[in-house]
């Protein structure tokens, strides 16, 4: 948008993480399971994983990874947290007051499910709520321990999935600062919800993991695009494609559908494997840190999980340096 006042946005101002400190190679799994470390690397891309310590949850990762985004904000309050995640610390109440409470904030605070697509459905939630000032800054976090509901007897999800979080702070700004999120759409087909469920009854996640490609790779691609279009943006004018990293595989074939040459694709599965609702926030961090993802350039962030949800967003990148941490 151009002009003498550029309409509210809401900007990205900090971006923190928290990684579980213990790694699980490809070898640790294949001592156990029926699978090897070729099948797994040349199939997904994934070499490594961190797996969370017992005892330490959702909201421990969560509350780790909101201080490190507000340590990078240079804040210390806001008035919103929302937590997107699959995996809870209770089923009642929300985790989200908990780890609001933890950061010393009384702000208002809630869970949203969308599986692999929530952080990107937190961010359009949330930056709805700054622009119709509802509030003034928000803390997004996606943080998952699918450690906790992937059975590690099945071999086409326990090599899938790692435990993590990633957060950003969201402030009322205009959309010509830097961070501003220009654009968002986010989409669903419950028709697919048994393609990645816990069924009622049972403990533990089922995938259909080949159906789930090939409808990963025709909606991210769409999706991207159609934010990018949306944001008045041709293809030449991405500058990083942020997915989620669900399988390397699927990021390459997004990626070339958009015309998007390979460096312009951002990519850390290989030591996280896919963290879910943290997928999109550990890798822009690890970009930024890298310096793959620098100020002023336009990233499209997709989303795509269980549900079937999905979601694209347009953000042009500040100079925002990354907080990571580590924890048990
Ligand atoms: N090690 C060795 N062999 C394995 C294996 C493993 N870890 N997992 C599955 N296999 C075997 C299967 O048993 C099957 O054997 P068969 O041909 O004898 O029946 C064969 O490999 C192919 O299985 P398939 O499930 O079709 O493999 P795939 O190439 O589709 O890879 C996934 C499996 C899960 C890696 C892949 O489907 C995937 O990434 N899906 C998308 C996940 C996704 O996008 N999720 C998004 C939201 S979370």
């Amino acid at each position: 948008m151009t002009g003498p006042h550029p309409a509210p946005a809401a900007v990205v101002t900090g971006l923190g993480t928290c990684l579980p400190e213990s790694v699980v190679t490809n070898d640790d799994l294949s001592r156990h399971l029926d699978t090897d470390h070729d099948w797994i690397h040349s199939r997904t891309g994934i070499e490594r994983r961190r797996r969370a310590a017992p005892g330490t949850g959702t909201g421990d990762l969560a509350a780790a990874a909101g201080a490190a985004a507000l340590k990078s904000a240079g804040r210390d309050d806001c008035d919103l947290v929302l937590l997107a995640t699959t995996t809870p610390d209770r089923r009642c109440p929300a985790t989200a007051p908990t780890v609001a409470s933890r950061l010393g904030l009384r702000a208002a605070a809630f869970d949203l499910s969308a599986v692999c697509s929530g952080f990107v459905y937190g961010l359009t939630a949330a930056a709805a709520m700054i622009t119709a000032g509802t509030c003034e800054r928000a803390l997004v976090i996606g943080a998952d321990v699918y450690s906790s509901i992937v059975d590690p007897t099945d071999r086409g999800t326990a090599v899938v999935f790692g435990d993590g979080a990633g957060a950003v702070v969201l402030e009322r700004g205009r959309r010509d600062d830097a961070g501003a999120l220009l654009h968002a759409e986010l989409g669903s087909d419950g028709t697919g919800a048994d393609l990645i469920t816990i069924p009622p009854g049972a403990d533990h996640l089922t995938m259909r993991g080949r159906e789930v490609y090939t409808r990963a790779v025709t909606t991210m691609t769409a999706s991207a695009r159609s934010v990018a279009e949306a944001a008045g943006w041709s293809t030449d004018d991405i500058n990083a494609f942020v997915g989620h990293q669900a399988n390397q595989r699927i990021l390459a074939s997004v990626a070339k559908r958009l015309g998007l040459p390979p460096e312009r694709v951002v990519s850390n599965i290989a030591d996280v494997g896919n963290t879910a609702a943290a997928s999109i926030p550990l890798a822009l961090a690890d970009a930024a840190a890298a310096g793959q993802v620098r100020a002023g350039d336009r990233l499209v962030l997709t989303a795509f999980g269980g549900g079937l949800t999905w979601g694209s967003a347009a953000v042009v990148w500040s100079d925002t340096e990354p907080v990571c941490e580590t924890r048990a």
